[in-house]
């Protein structure tokens, strides 16, 4: 089964551009949940325009499903995880002001850095998931690191499924076999929409998770978020 993790970072974003608590992601949250979000993802950036990092307690005290945090490994980000102890924590190597996240870890360069943290991290009992670029290369070191999983960063998949999707997709199906080989957990994320997301799914048989936020807030402006939990989840069936 692949697992449906909602990011609700775009309905964050919403809720600070008036200041107030409206609308309420937590409580946003739980009804993804109700719906059937197999779990609930956020990323709180250094200057927190999305999600901030009081959500992440928040989100932890009231879920039943997992909770995911993505991010870079700064200090106040890693206080708040080992704090709060979430189900995953993705890390992503976002440059500060970065609009959103373009590319994944070198993990040949990164590899130290990365063991370190990876440690730390399960050490409190959350699992370590790399986002990483489709790149067979790159998996054997991000399995070095220690971590439990990569995620795939399919901002490239998405751009090129239109044009030609067997070649959009060829480098993530190779390194999703290399990432079985190795044993490492196989999650993705970024631009993944109703479009194309049943096709990746039906060729990366071993797909553990994906977690999608900006084109989910989109289709639930035109379906409502319950149809459009929904057609998600058909499309990982
Ligand atoms: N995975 C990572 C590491 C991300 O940074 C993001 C965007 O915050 C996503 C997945 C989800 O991407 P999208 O919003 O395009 O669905």
């Amino acid at each position: 089964m692949t697992k449906f993790s909602i990011n609700v970072n775009k309905i964050a974003l919403i809720r600070n551009s008036r200041g107030a608590n409206y609308p309420d992601v937590i409580k946003i949250a739980q009804e993804l949940e109700q719906f059937g979000a197999n779990g609930i993802t956020i990323h709180p950036r250094p200057d927190e325009r999305h999600a901030k990092f009081a959500d992440i307690a928040a989100l932890k005290a009231v879920l039943k499903t997992e909770l995911n945090i993505e991010g870079k490994p700064q200090q106040r980000f890693m206080d708040e995880v080992l704090k709060n102890r979430p189900a995953q924590c993705t890390l992503v190597p976002d440059a500060d002001h970065a609009l959103t996240s373009d590319s994944g870890w070198d993990t040949i360069t990164y590899q130290n850095y990365l063991s370190d943290i990876v440690k730390t991290l399960q050490k409190e009992q959350i699992r370590v998931s790399i986002f990483l670029n489709p790149d067979p290369k790159l998996v054997e070191a991000a399995k070095k690191t220690g971590a439990d999983r990569i995620e795939l960063y399919t901002g490239d998949y998405a751009k090129n499924f239109h044009t030609d999707k067997a070649q959009a997709i060829a480098d993530f199906v190779k390194t999703a076999q290399v990432a079985a080989e190795v044993g490492l957990g196989v999650n993705a994320g970024h631009d993944l929409n109703l479009q194309n997301l049943a096709y990746f799914k039906q060729l990366i048989p071993n797909l553990l998770e994906v977690s999608i936020g900006h084109a989910f807030v989109v289709d639930s402006l035109y379906y409502g978020m319950n149809n459009t939990v929904q057609m998600y989840l058909d499309r990982l069936k």
